[in-house]
């Protein structure tokens, strides 16, 4: 997703602009620009590509002026060109922006039998442009942001500079995230905290429909309506400022290795590890009270929801159904009798996601998110809100969000079981030590498999096509490793549950695609180490993940086997989601892939 980012302060603002906006890197770009005013008129640098192009075209011709606003744009209308990249200008005005404006077209029409002239192919032009035409017909900067606003259709989170006005940045949100951070005598936007943390972290976020005027010592801020609004100003977590690699070499590989301790963490929110039992917090979506649950959300997150409707229906007994967000909001499904819906989201800000929500909602639904992001909008809309205590997440592709997702629906699993009375206090006291053990044992299978992992990545980086089988929770690790092998390395990968093989897919075997196959020693091995039978019988190539129990007990012959240890089932899914990863990890890196910010990704989908 884009990135926005505009300072009014103290200093020559278009090196720091540039340093916030690489702050923002992780949500997934292709071109970028700045632009500030000095002395009242304004100017800009835009360049194709990695921020480092942007600051070559600086460094040969350098941009003056204390105020400015920045951009990093993910191309949605447009080519990713320099032409196309934010900011925009039309006379007098500059302008970035993230989202989609989805009556462009008709504005654009509108404009240009007027006498505009168009010079982009972006969406986004004709926010400046009708910004100019509404200054030209004599309105004030104000005035003519708040009819441009009521004319836009769509998502944006906006940062506007006027030529002439150097005391004043405006801003405006609807949909995607913004936010607003008060300094010492200068003030700044950003479309997430990080962005902002080496200014402040001292933040105000705007709710839909707000835009606002900022000075160097004070924000004012509208509602749609243009009445003035009080928003409550927040302090952001200090760990966005630790943003950094450290000594791994993509933020991914940081990410995977910090899974132990922030599942401990994590694991510590919901759980009293001293008593054993779950905490008041692990039941607090009426659990008793509900007939069932619906879950929505989208890739991992989604993947994380099936984990949890596979534990609350197995342990809590309670009937789950779950949907990709971008079908589920459009299903228009009947929510009859007594239900809840839970949303998993790392970013909170997920269009599909949020829109699923509103619709639970609407229909009087009790809602529960899962986040990463506490001031989120996902979660700034829910009624019962389960962090995750992942730490900023800056890797596109999803890890420790992911499995710090699934420790709290295995909270919630006990939690829910006990308030339905189908799990005893001697059975979550078992729970409970089992999840105990994960932080130790995810600490040390992570560099027990390592140098395995890495070998092994060589060979699969030689294939186009990838199977991934496994049944249960291993057929949804199956669709999470498909996931992550696509996604950040592009060969493609599929999974599939392993008894519908026979159904179809068995046509694929043959030499030239590797066959995953997922495969604890747990009540699914038997059935499917036959699956793995019909795919050696057909000249398919195996690697095979299971415990040392699945080792002894089956004696194929594959390409690879990884053997972990031998835990508890309802632990597997968190021991075994690592190989998963570390598998499209070193196959992406030994690939030569942007691992961190795989192409046309985005970290955060914030439109639909
Ligand atoms: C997962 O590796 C992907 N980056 C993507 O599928 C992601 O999980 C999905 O876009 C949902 O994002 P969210 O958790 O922020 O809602």
């Amino acid at each position: 997703m884009c990135g926005i980012v505009a300072i009014i302060g103290k200093h020559r603002v278009a090196p720091l602009l540039v340093d916030a906006l690489k702050r923002l890197e992780y949500r997934g770009y292709d071109s970028a620009g700045v632009a500030t005013l000095q002395d009242g008129m304004l100017d800009r640098r835009r360049a194709e590509g990695k921020l480092v192009n942007l600051e070559k075209v600086l460094a040969e011709n350098p941009l003056g002026g204390t105020i400015g606003i920045g951009h990093t744009r993910w191309a949605t209308h447009g080519a990713p060109t320099e032409n196309n990249a934010h900011p925009h200008f039309c006379e007098g005005v500059a302008v970035v922006h993230n989202g989609i404006i989805e009556n462009f077209s008709e504005i654009r029409d509108q404009l240009t039998s007027a006498g505009a002239h168009f010079s982009t192919e972006t969406d986004t032009e004709v926010i400046a442009q009708l910004l100019a035409s509404l200054l030209r017909s004599g309105k004030t900067p104000k005035e003519a942001m708040q009819a441009t606003l009521s004319s836009l259709k769509g998502a944006y989170a906006l940062a506007v500079l006027f030529e002439g006005e150097n005391e004043q940045i405006m801003g405006a949100r609807n949909g995607p995230p913004l936010a607003i951070g008060h300094g010492d005598g200068e003030m700044f936007i950003g479309s997430d905290a990080i962005a902002l943390s080496p200014f402040t972290d001292d933040i105000t976020y705007l709710e839909d429909g707000d835009w606002a005027i900022l000075n160097r010592d004070h924000v004012e801020i509208f509602n749609a309506d243009g009445n003035t609004v009080q928003r409550p100003r927040s302090k952001a977590s200090s760990a966005y400022a630790q943003v950094e690699k450290g000594n791994y070499r993509h933020f991914m590989e940081k990410e995977i290795y910090e899974q132990p301790e922030v599942i401990s963490h994590t694991l510590t929110h919901y759980i009293d590890f001293a008593t054993g039992k779950v905490r008041e917090v692990s039941s607090q979506l009426d659990f008793a009270d509900i007939d069932s649950l619906k879950i929505a959300a989208c890739g991992s997150a989604y993947l994380a929801g099936q984990f949890g409707k596979n534990w609350l229906e197995r342990y809590a007994r309670l009937p789950v159904e779950i949907d990709v967000a971008s079908e589920f909001r459009y299903r228009e499904m009947p929510l009859p009798g007594r239900q809840a819906a839970l949303f998993v989201s790392q970013s909170g800000e997920t269009a599909d996601t949020l829109a699923s929500l509103r619709y639970c909602k609407n229909n009087g639904l009790r809602i529960g998110s899962i986040v990463n992001v506490r001031e989120s909008t996902i979660a700034r809309e829910s009624d019962v809100v389960f962090p995750t205590l992942a730490g900023p997440e800056i890797g596109v592709a999803s890890t420790k969000a992911l499995t710090c997702q699934m420790s709290v629906f295995a909270a919630l699993a006990i939690g829910a079981g006990r308030a339905r009375n189908t799990l005893s206090e001697a059975e979550e006291k078992d729970m409970v030590r089992s999840l105990s053990e994960v932080p130790r044992i995810t600490g040390s299978v992570l560099h027990q498999i390592q140098p395995q992992l890495e070998i092994l990545s060589r060979e699969l980086s030689k294939f186009h096509n990838v199977l991934y089988l496994g049944r249960g929770n291993n057929y949804t690790l199956a669709l999470e490793g498909a996931l992550k092998l696509k996604e950040i390395s592009y060969i493609h990968a599929e999974a599939y549950a392993a008894g519908e093989l026979k159904h179809g897919p068995i046509a694929l075997i043959d030499e030239n695609m590797p066959v995953i196959v997922i495969a604890p020693h747990d009540r699914h091995f038997e059935k499917t180490v036959s699956n793995m039978q019909e795919v050696a019988a057909r000249g398919g190539r195996i690697i095979f993940i299971t415990d040392e129990n699945g080792a002894r007990a089956s004696n194929l012959e594959t390409m690879a086997t990884i053997v972990l240890p031998n835990v508890d089932e309802f632990i597997m899914p968190l021991i075994f989601m690592l190989p998963i990863q570390l598998l499209a990890y070193h196959t992406a890196v030994f690939m030569g892939t942007d691992v961190d910010q795989p192409r046309n990704l985005a970290k955060s989908v914030t439109v639909e």
